[in-house]
């Protein structure tokens, strides 16, 4: 990968044996990049899928086991239908480009959300990235589509009640347990969640997963958010102390 000098600086600054495994990334601030250009909102998008792009191959370069990737919430259903049948057509556009490639560097993609409601032609789309990376060993692409995390938490638990139904008497759940009917089944938790846009919130994104994430918002909109910005994260991130409840080491 050809990196610009600024680039390589940071990078010769980062500590390698501790780049963050697994990153998500609530990727905010499409719409705004675009109207302060008096664009329509569907060229921010169009812009952020180039982003997408860059930071995925980036994000395999360094190394980083996982990504995570907050596509279009539970909620982003109440935008209007343009919009949201525009967000539609990006993980199939984007998987129609990048997937001999992602094949190619061993990624494997994954879907976290709701399979129903999603229109048909975003299901073949992602059933063919699925299929087509199901054998890949690399990094780990998650795209979070029609995701909630309360809805992912109140279906585990009904998957779960379910299945001890099934096995009567008393049996104890373990975190652990409930975990394993999360869509991130099989993930290590975020060690970094990256929030671009400005805004302070997590929006009922991987609340179970996120409980000891480092968490770090940038007021950069997502189709800015360059490899500069990335590294300059994982900078930040390898100077925070993980206690996990635990007293300082230093
Ligand atoms: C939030 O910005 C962004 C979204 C709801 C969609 C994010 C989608 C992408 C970045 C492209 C996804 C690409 C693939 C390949 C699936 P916003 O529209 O809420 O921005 P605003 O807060 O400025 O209005």
């Amino acid at each position: 990968m050809e990196l610009e000098t600024r680039e390589k600086e940071l990078l010769g600054k980062i500590d390698h044996r501790r780049i963050p495994g697994h990153v998500a990334m609530i990727m905010d601030g499409n719409g705004r990049w675009a109207q302060e250009r008096g664009l329509p909102r569907s060229a921010g998008h169009r812009q952020g899928v180039e982003t997408v792009r860059e930071t995925v191959r980036f994000c395999n370069y360094l190394g980083i086991k996982a990504l995570t990737l907050f596509a279009f919430s539970t909620e982003n259903w109440r935008r209007p239908a343009r919009e949201v049948n525009y967000l539609m057509s990006l993980p199939g556009q984007y998987l129609q480009t990048e997937l001999p490639e992602l094949v190619k560097n061993n990624v494997r993609v994954q879907l976290l959300g709701e399979r129903n409601r999603l229109p048909a032609q975003v299901l073949r789309a992602i059933d063919e990235g699925l299929s087509a990376t199901a054998g890949n060993s690399g990094m780990t692409l998650s795209f979070a589509l029609n995701y909630g995390a309360r809805r992912e938490i109140t279906r585990a638990v009904e998957a779960l009640i379910g299945d001890l139904q099934l096995k009567g008497g008393k049996v104890s759940v373990s975190e652990d347990l409930l975990a394993s009917y999360l869509y991130t089944a099989g993930l290590p938790d975020p060690d970094l969640l990256i929030r671009t846009g400005g805004e302070y919130r997590i929006s009922n994104f991987l609340l179970w997963q996120l409980a000891y994430s480092e968490l770090w918002f940038t007021p950069v909109y997502w189709p800015d958010f360059s490899r500069l910005h990335l590294l300059g994260a994982i900078a930040d991130f390898q100077q925070r102390e993980r206690r996990y409840g635990r007293i300082s080491q230093k």
